[in-house]
């Protein structure tokens, strides 16, 4: 069984009624379940929080046991080197995840901090970006 942690930052708790022309009609919650069912290999703990501190304290719970992390930072990925830190920081491979394709948005949103620290980077595809994400980490060699 791998372990997967899905980790949402700031704004991400209103999913499906924020902005739902940008970031869909589906609370993610109801998403992880279909996600539970595509994956019965998997076994996915769901993580939000507002709280940079918060989310990085749930990197260093987690990355060091779990199989791979699903990142969705938030606006924090364009402003947190903390973030970046931490998941330089643990040896579980982590995938920073967009629900939107952020380099067809605003320009502040063209700039990730996360990226370089990460495994790999899935953007644009909606909710189904976590999907992508959880298959790299089943797919992809991740010694390197
Ligand atoms: C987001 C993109 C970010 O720029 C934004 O701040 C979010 C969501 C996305 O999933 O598309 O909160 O990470």
């Amino acid at each position: 069984m791998k372990k997967i942690q899905v980790i949402n930052g700031p704004n991400l708790n209103l999913l499906g009624v924020r902005e739902p022309s940008v970031y869909g009609n589906t609370p993610f919650e109801r998403y992880l379940e279909s996600l539970q069912k595509i994956y019965p290999q998997c076994k996915f703990a769901y993580y939000q929080s507002n709280i940079e501190g918060e989310l990085i304290q749930k990197i260093h719970e987690t990355g060091f046991s779990f199989d791979g992390i699903v990142l969705n930072a938030g606006a924090y990925t364009h402003t947190s080197i903390a973030l970046h830190d931490a998941i330089k920081a643990v040896t579980t491979p982590v995938v920073e995840v967009h629900i939107s394709n952020v380099y067809t948005r605003e320009p502040f949103r063209h700039k990730s901090l996360l990226s370089a620290a990460c495994k790999g980077l899935i953007a644009g595809f909606g909710m189904d970006s976590y999907r992508l994400a959880v298959e790299a980490l089943l797919t992809v060699n991740n010694e390197g």
